[in-house]
């Protein structure tokens, strides 16, 4: 099985998760593509879901497909949302951004009920950080935001070149809400949890493409099969941490 083929083996595992009546948050990229391709499928032979895009692009495969779309802002709160990565670990704390989708993505991740990553296994691995990290940040005060950007990431152990993204036209890649978006190429990143807070701090800084406690389960596609990883109960762990509990 190729990495394509695995992508769609994990896009059809969680086809299974999906149950008549749910409003989803479909996500965008090549796996996420296939995810919403099987959906459609279901959708022409009678499946009723509700469903709200996390891109334009993702939006408009949708909506040649006949899938029911709606929005945020008359669907506040989802069942599940379907999405790529381009990183996890075994903590289920992710990167993404890899599309330029990552703020969108996140706030449909943050009102659905849960997060499952399709991925083919490739994706998952030990420490966060050979693919560059997405930060989205204004077009204001650029180079301003870029620097302390750099000094902040130097503060949580992050070095590496920092780059503007580029578009297919060779003008900076414009996000779905006009936003730019700058990779780091950290190479590694010691503490993701430290690094997306401290990032937190630049004023100029949208959001950044680590997801870390979002997501509940990834479903990755290998030469075997699809396996599963689901992120622990943060209940059970206080109930184990405190004898009282
Ligand atoms: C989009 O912005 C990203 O977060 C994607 O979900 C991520 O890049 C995964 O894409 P692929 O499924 O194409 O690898």
């Amino acid at each position: 099985m190729d990495a394509d083929a695995q992508k769609r083996a994990a896009a059809e595992a969680a086809l299974d998760l999906i149950e008549p009546g749910m409003k989803l948050g479909l996500g965008t990229g090549s796996t996420a593509k296939h995810f919403v391709d099987l959906l459609g499928a279901k959708v022409k032979d009678g499946l009723n879901v509700i469903c709200v895009p996390t891109s334009q692009a993702t939006r408009v495969q949708a909506e040649a497909l006949g899938i029911r779309l709606t929005t945020l802002d008359d669907e506040p709160a989802l069942d599940l949302t379907v999405d790529g990565a381009d990183e996890l670990d075994a903590s289920l704390r992710l990167i993404k951004g890899g599309g330029g989708a990552l703020l969108r993505e996140k706030i449909v991740a943050a009102a659905s009920g849960g997060l499952v990553i399709i991925a083919d296994e490739s994706k998952l691995v030990e420490n966060l950080g050979a693919f560059p990290l997405p930060i989205e940040v204004v077009p204001f005060g650029l180079a301003a935001t870029r620097h302390l950007v750099e000094m902040l990431a130097e503060d949580a152990g992050c070095s590496g070149i920092i780059t503007l993204r580029q578009g297919l036209d060779g003008k900076p890649f414009q996000t779905d809400g006009g936003h730019l978006i700058l990779d780091c190429a950290f190479e590694a990143i010691p503490d993701p949890d430290e690094l997306d807070q401290i990032l937190r701090f630049a004023p100029g800084v949208v959001e950044t493409g680590l997801f870390i406690g979002v997501a509940d389960m990834a479903i990755l596609g290998g030469p075997d099969g699809v396996s599963m990883i689901e992120a622990e109960d943060e209940d059970e762990d206080d109930d184990e941490s405190d004898p009282a509990a």
